[in-house]
């Protein structure tokens, strides 16, 4: 039976996990390795705990939460406060999972003073112990002076949500030969600067394998194919929380239906007088 007040944040994992907490160093021993990776994003503690739980590499407190818990079209409106406010619940989840909190836009453009500022704030609020920002060449110097400052910073290329407004869309990105060039690019200046992996996003799946091979640092891949070192997905998308969901995406299950089901048992019960039962009920001392 449940009690209340409920039970304090359940400590799930033992202590000793904690040695095998995934960091930004031994994802590169994964790769040399050869070890797949697993990627999801989070946005609350119940959701992290579950994941970390079931050993989740990492979790991405992405901007989509603009798009998945905020209901924006896009990310461009979500606020560095608001990332560090999710950023921070999913922290105090998680176990064994490397918490990444994601750069929204607007945290990073204007200058790299700006990017390690924001960075630190979501160290040092959020409880991130890495920091992932989109964009490739045009990013390197933040990315460079966001490691100096010692934070694991994840890069993003490819289809680039932020960039939407430049790309004329949610476009896939790397299919004409120019563009597979500023892919590649990207994707070599990202690791230059220092960066510990990066997202490939939205991208034909041969170059995707091309970049990962490339690299010495994992790959992460979303739309990108199977040849990345690891891959994400939202975590609306995975669980069939999502209106609609992207081609490249698989449904693991279908929260959303049962979720729905539950609420119209729940409706039908009060309005019938089922719900609450004699177990539901307090009783006198
Ligand atoms: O914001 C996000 O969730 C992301 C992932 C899709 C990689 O950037």
């Amino acid at each position: 039976m449940s009690t209340y007040p409920p039970p304090p944040a359940a400590t799930h994992v033992a202590s000793s996990c904690r040695e095998h907490r995934v960091t930004a160093r031994s994802l590169a021993a994964r790769k040399r390795r050869g070890e797949k990776i697993a990627m999801l994003t989070a946005y609350d503690c119940a959701f992290a705990r579950i994941f970390d739980a079931a050993g989740i590499d990492l979790l991405l407190v992405g901007d989509s939460l603009g798009n998945v818990v905020q209901g924006h079209d896009t990310t461009l409106p979500v606020t560095l406060d608001e990332v560090i406010y999710h950023t921070r619940l999913v922290a105090r989840a998680c176990r064994r999972a490397l918490v990444v909190g994601d750069m929204p836009f607007g945290s990073y453009q204007v200058s790299s003073e700006d990017a390690v500022r924001s960075a630190i704030r979501l160290v040092k609020e959020g409880g991130a112990q890495a920091v992932k920002l989109e964009g490739g060449v045009v990013a390197a110097e933040a990315i460079a002076r966001i490691a100096r400052a010692d934070i694991p910073v994840m890069g993003h290329v490819g289809l680039t949500p932020q960039s939407i407004h430049r790309m004329g869309g949610f476009r896939v990105q790397g299919r004409t030969e120019a563009e597979r060039v500023r892919v590649l690019a990207d994707a070599q200046a990202v690791e230059e600067a220092g960066a510990f992996a990066v997202v490939l996003e939205g991208m034909p799946a041969d170059l995707a394998t091309d970049v990962t091979r490339k690299l010495s640092i994992p790959t992460i891949g979303i739309g990108a194919g199977p040849g990345c070192d690891g891959q994400v997905l939202v975590m609306h998308d995975l669980l069939g929380l999502s209106e609609w969901t992207p081609s490249f995406v698989r449904r693991y299950a279908d929260l959303g239906a049962q979720a729905a089901k539950a609420a119209r048992a729940f409706g039908e019960d009060v309005a019938g007088g089922k719900f609450p039962a004699e177990e539901h009920c307090y009783k006198a001392r």
